[in-house]
């Protein structure tokens, strides 16, 4: 283990409580956070399946596992140290179905998502001029489409219904909203 400075040290020790550590770039923060965990698992009895430690960079959560799988060994085995975009997903990968969702979905980007609207809107032979894909992913719909473009939650692209029912969707009879 790092000989950590008397700050660090009285940080790891205070396992009790919440606690805001406030420093400085590459001044030992998550030094500090990744060494805490430590003496939480092994003095605290803190079941690592109960530990969560979330960060912004992948890089960063690679650190921080390898550091506390490093320091703790097996007793950190089932500790989650994610991004927040990764516990995020996690968490809907586990539960999403109460939404009635499968748990094997795909996360698309921007571009994906604005690449999906271009392709429904080329296979139900509108006028792609007419449409804009960033408008429609941000809710915004030229007024001759509303109400009748919604996304259908069984299609794996999103289903334009451009008629009064819906018959260019093959996933389901579904009317559109009225
Ligand atoms: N007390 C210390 N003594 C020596 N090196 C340290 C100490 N605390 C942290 N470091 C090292 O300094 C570098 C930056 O630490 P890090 O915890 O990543 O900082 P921060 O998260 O605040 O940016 C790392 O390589 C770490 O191992
Ligand atoms: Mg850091």
């Amino acid at each position: 283990m790092k000989k950590l400075n008397p700050q660090q040290q009285r940080a790891v020790n205070t396992t009790e409580g919440a606690l805001l550590i406030l420093a400085g770039a590459g001044s030992g923060k998550t030094q500090v956070i990744t060494t805490r965990i430590v003496p939480l698992l092994k003095d605290k009895r803190v079941p690592a399946e109960n530990s969560l430690a979330v960060t912004f960079t992948n890089k960063a959560a690679r650190e921080m596992n390898e550091r506390v799988s490093g320091m703790a060994g097996q007793l950190a085995k089932g500790i989650v140290i994610s991004t927040f975009h990764s516990l995020g997903v996690r968490i809907l990968r586990r539960d999403i179905r109460a939404l009635g969702f499968k748990p094997n979905f795909s996360i698309y980007s921007s571009s994906d998502q604005a690449g999906v609207i271009r392709q429904a809107v080329r296979e139900r032979d509108i006028d792609p001029k007419a449409i804009d894909p960033d408008q429609i992913l941000w809710n915004w719909l030229p007024p001759q489409f509303i109400p009748a473009i919604r996304s259908c939650s069984k299609a794996s692209t999103p289903s334009i219904l451009t008629t009064s029912s819906c018959s260019r969707c093959s996933c389901c009879n579904r009317q559109p909203p009225s």
